[in-house]
């Protein structure tokens, strides 16, 4: 009861509710792994130098990015190719003109948080 009061306040005040999702162990570097937490489906993808979370649903057509591979600092959609950047949820190819919806993230100790 007491960390939905928490979790409600955090959402009207506009605070950040970061979220475990994950062990950083689970998600090795050039992987991207899916997950739903609070009935959202989150991706969490590690380029090696940084940790990105973002919506597991390709904007484009709706394809699990969770799917998709990395390029750099992009994440490439297995179904059509698009490619989102991570640093500002941008399409590349602009197969379509929606961005990518980015989530907050952070590592405290062995733990993913991802602010949703
Ligand atoms: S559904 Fe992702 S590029 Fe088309």
């Amino acid at each position: 009861m007491l960390t939905f009061i928490s979790h409600a306040v955090s959402v009207i005040c506009g605070i950040m509710a970061f979220v475990k999702v994950a062990k950083a162990s689970e998600i090795a570097p050039g992987k991207i792994k899916g997950f739903l937490i609070e009935n959202k489906k989150i991706a969490v993808a590690n380029t090696g130098e940084k940790l990105y979370a973002f919506e597991d649903r390709c904007p484009h057509q709706s394809a699990k990015l969770s799917f998709g591979t990395l390029v750099g600092n992009n994440v490439m959609c297995k179904a059509h190719g698009e490619q989102f950047s991570l640093e500002t949820g941008k399409p590349v190819m602009m197969l379509t003109h929606e961005s990518l919806k980015l989530y907050a993230v952070k590592v405290e100790g062995e733990d993913i948080l991802v602010d949703i």
